[in-house]
């Protein structure tokens, strides 16, 4: 078990692009080991690689509801369907929440840590969560995804409460 450091807003490579996966060796078998660990230690529902430093596309998620735990590589949304607000939080920046809007339904097509391809549909929560993690595969955070005027108070608030969480990570 390795639990990895989390990558804070907006160090490097959160706002970068992350580059395709083009083999599933064993580095990335243990990167997909390590982010499920990651994610558990800290509770959250989906990790992606640049928040561990890491500018490949790759995610790890948990859906709570149905206790599913999924490694996306490389992942598409090939079909989105439906519009629905719902709160959001990020590992990257802990203790700021907004509502966003994301599409209900998506057809997502990807690898797994195996390198068995998927195609799936995806709705309700687990369809935010994808939604969210690759976001962060392309430099996009959740708050970018909100009105500018929610943007900017919520990044003021990241910016007044930033150093605490870097204390805290670097005390464990
Ligand atoms: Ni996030």
């Amino acid at each position: 078990m390795a639990v990895l450091n989390v990558t804070l807003y907006p160090d490097e490579p959160l706002l970068a692009v992350a580059e395709p996966i083009h083999s599933i060796t064993p580095k990335i078998v243990k990167l997909a080991s390590d982010m499920f660990d990651t994610m558990i230690e800290y509770e959250g529902v989906g990790l992606a690689g640049p928040q561990v430093g890491v500018a490949k596309r790759i995610f790890v998620l948990c859906e709570p509801e149905q206790a599913r735990q999924m490694c996306l590589i490389n992942p598409v949304i090939v079909e989105s369907e439906g519009r629905e607000t719902g709160e959001e939080g990020c590992l990257s920046l802990p203790g700021i929440y907004a509502d966003v809007p994301r599409a209900t339904q998506l057809r997502v097509q990807a690898l797994n840590e195996k390198g068995e391809a998927m195609d799936f549909w995806a709705e309700g929560l687990l369809a935010r969560i994808i939604q969210h993690e690759l976001d962060h595969l392309n430099g996009v955070i959740f708050l970018d995804r909100v009105d500018l005027l929610t943007r900017q108070d919520k990044l003021l608030e990241w910016d007044a409460n930033r150093d605490r969480y870097v204390q805290t990570v670097k005390e464990q």
